[in-house]
């Protein structure tokens, strides 16, 4: 399963890109708005962290068919490994249609049903992006929504894969992991929440404790 980075907190990505292991990073216009930096500058900061290899994946601001194209064509010119995200809207999804006949890779995202997901997938998308937080805030299931798309996914072939997003809890997180989801994006707070636990500090502690308690502070297991 991937793991990826939901932010566009530069510091955040230096300090979790550092300890963990991270497959991308996702942003979308609320994201880059936080940081109050211009879209392209913020994607080249990413960049000169996570490095040429890692994905990037944007989001489009346009809704109109023609605008989507021509905005998606500039934010895959940035560099060579980014994901264009494209809301699947019907706009949306006949540009990502077009955009992945031309061999433009492409994140369909803001996706609330498995219906949705299965769409994009056919249309070509590269990653299908359904909000499983969001949807459970809409009284839906976002954990089931997001376990019958990758059946779908799986089923029936499809060259995509169910990169979860919209994350309030890493519980949420695990469910998916259980299902077997190809990919999940999880912002800071997240990440560090699936790998912390006050327990292994608190034992880490203990070891000193008593290594210092025999051997005095200092000492080393090699001396
Ligand atoms: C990522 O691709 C999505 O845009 C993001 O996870 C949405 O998260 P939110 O529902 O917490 O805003």
């Amino acid at each position: 399963m991937e793991l990826i980075l939901d932010t566009g907190n530069v510091n955040e990505i230096k300090e979790l890109y550092t300890i963990l292991p991270i497959d991308g990073v996702t942003t979308n216009p609320t994201i880059v708005a936080k940081e109050k930096k211009k879209f392209i500058e913020l994607i080249k900061e990413i960049n000169d962290i996570v490095g040429e290899e890692t994905p990037i994946h944007a989001q489009v601001i346009s809704t109109k068919y023609e605008e989507i194209i021509k905005e998606a064509d500039f934010i895959s010119s940035i560099r060579e490994n980014i994901y264009v995200k494209i809301p699947v809207t019907s706009e949306g999804l006949r540009a990502i249609k077009e955009l992945s006949k031309r061999g433009k890779k492409i994140t369909a995202t803001a996706i609330f049903t498995a219906h949705q997901g299965f769409l994009a997938a056919k249309a070509g998308a590269a990653y299908v992006a359904p909000y499983v937080n969001r949807i459970d805030n809409i009284s839906g299931d976002g954990v089931n929504t997001v376990r019958d798309l990758v059946s779908i996914i799986d089923r029936y072939n499809l060259n995509t894969k169910v990169l979860a997003a919209s994350f309030k809890n890493a519980q949420q997180v695990l469910e998916l992991m259980k299902v077997g989801v190809h990919s999940v994006t999880v912002p800071p707070d997240i990440a560090k929440a699936m790998m912390n636990h006050p327990l292994t500090e608190w034992s880490v502690n203990k070891f000193i404790e008593d290594w210092e308690d025999a051997f005095g502070g200092g000492i080393k297991t090699w001396d």
